[in-house]
């Protein structure tokens, strides 16, 4: 076997934490805590699953550090001692089979509907309308910046108390602290905006409150868009995303995951294709966006799905074109998400030098026991992009709802007695 086709599974150092492998479970918004942002059973389950599998480290998906921050019903907080032991059941659960499991931190600010989780007031860097959900938010003060920065903080204690391996910080995709990255949505004249290093503050601010309380050996990792794709829009471009990388691995982060796109953006996040998602969508999240919206989207959608078909077509790694400018300015680990299907492609990323480790969403929701798979050679339900659970995002459960694949891998938990 050439040495290149073992890549995979040569261990990786995140901070001081060691992991025996290097395709990871990416964040994904499991959306199945109760109403209140309590962990149930059934969320517990999903990450045993995952660390049955040997998948060698599990990001969770976004979990709110507040809740004004909190963009989906049925998403977990982190943001009240009393979440604490429940969280501590899914770190026990995924150690108990040998598993690391890291919490992602998230404030969505502007992103939002706000019918959807029964928000307020909406807050971001800057009064700068969401173009999709038509979101239109308050700027921030300072005051009320710094109190966010201090509840990142408070969050990631109460992950570590409740026994995590390490920490997240969500700064892609458009949420809160993307948004302050991002010229186009954050139009502030203050300490917090203007050149390139004024917009990392909030990031450094709240690595600094989150180091405040985890110390400096605790794993903190940062997941931040290889590019905005915001077309026609003042969005960052892969030099300059790599630029405020390379400013918060000198503020002290431990490695770097790179992602792509606001909401706005349309559908590079998640290339594919989007019939489905965009019918099961109408269904849920955009079901609470504003009347006239709703009405464009449902009779466009048809045309939305041919479009979006085209222009997000389905490639493996599609986000390994950004993660050469990372590579070049940082000696922290790199990883790459987007697309990664094939043991074949995951290795060769690795081994061409354009990251250190690759972590995957999709194919996770299809086989929570996709490591293993990929590891052993054996088949197992494969994701094939059809973004049906996209189109679920925060009103469904995450998980796969293509039928075909869904009905392999309900078959094979079933087999295995997990069902
Ligand atoms: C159902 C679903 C939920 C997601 N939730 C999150 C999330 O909570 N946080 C995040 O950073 N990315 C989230 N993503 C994006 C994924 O982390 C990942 O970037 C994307 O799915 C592309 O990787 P893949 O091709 O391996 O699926 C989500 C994706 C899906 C499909």
């Amino acid at each position: 076997m050439a040495a290149s086709e073992t890549l995979l599974f040569t261990p990786i150092r995140i901070g001081g934490l060691e992991l025996p492998g290097r395709l990871f479970k990416t964040a994904t918004a499991e959306t199945r805590a109760s109403a209140d942002g309590f962990v149930t059973d059934e969320l517990v389950a999903f990450y045993r699953l995952l660390a049955m599998g040997g998948t060698p480290l599990i990001i969770t998906g976004n979990i709110y550090v507040s809740r004004q921050g909190k963009s989906a019903p049925r998403q977990v907080g982190a943001d009240h001692d009393d979440k604490i032991a429940g969280l501590a059941r899914i770190t026990e659960a995924v150690h108990a089979h040998g598993g690391r499991i890291f919490a992602q931190l998230n404030h969505c600010g502007r992103q939002v509907v706000p019918d959807f989780v029964g928000a307020t007031e909406v807050v971001s860097a800057s009064a700068v309308k969401d173009l999709l959900t038509g979101t239109r938010p308050r700027a921030m003060r300072a005051d009320e910046i710094a109190a966010i920065v201090d509840q990142f903080g408070e969050a990631a204690r109460r992950c570590r108390d409740a026994g995590f391996d390490g920490v997240q910080m969500h700064s892609a995709n458009g949420y809160l602290m993307s948004q302050f990255l991002t010229p186009y949505t954050n139009r502030r004249d203050d300490d917090y905006g203007g050149t390139p290093e004024r917009r990392t503050r909030f990031a450094r601010e709240v690595l600094g409150a989150i180091r405040s309380r985890v110390g400096a050996d605790f794993p903190v990792i940062i997941k931040m868009n290889g590019a905005d794709a915001l077309p026609l829009r003042d969005g960052l471009a892969p030099a300059e995303l790599a630029e405020a990388a390379r400013i918060m691995e000198t503020a002290g982060v431990d490695a770097v995951e790179i992602s792509v796109g606001h909401y706005e953006s349309g559908f590079p996040m998640v290339r594919g294709t989007f019939d489905l998602c965009l019918r099961n969508m109408m269904a849920g999240s955009m079901a609470h966006l504003p009347p006239v919206r709703r009405t464009l989207l449902r009779v466009f959608r048809p045309l939305v799905a041919f479009a979006s078909n085209l222009l997000w077509k389905g490639r493996e790694g599609f986000n390994l074109d950004y993660t050469p400018d990372f590579k070049a300015r940082l000696t922290i680990p790199v990883i790459s998400v987007g697309g990664f299907r094939t043991r074949a492609t995951m290795e060769a990323a690795i081994a061409r030098g354009l990251c250190d480790a690759v972590s995957a969403g999709r194919p996770f929701l299809a086989d929570p026991f996709f490591y293993q798979h990929i590891r052993d050679g054996t088949p197992g339900p494969h994701c094939v992009d059809c973004n049906a659970c996209v189109g679920h995002l925060g009103a469904q459960p995450a998980d796969c709802y293509h039928p075909r694949v869904r009905a392999e891998k309900d078959a094979m938990l079933a087999e295995l007695g997990l069902g």
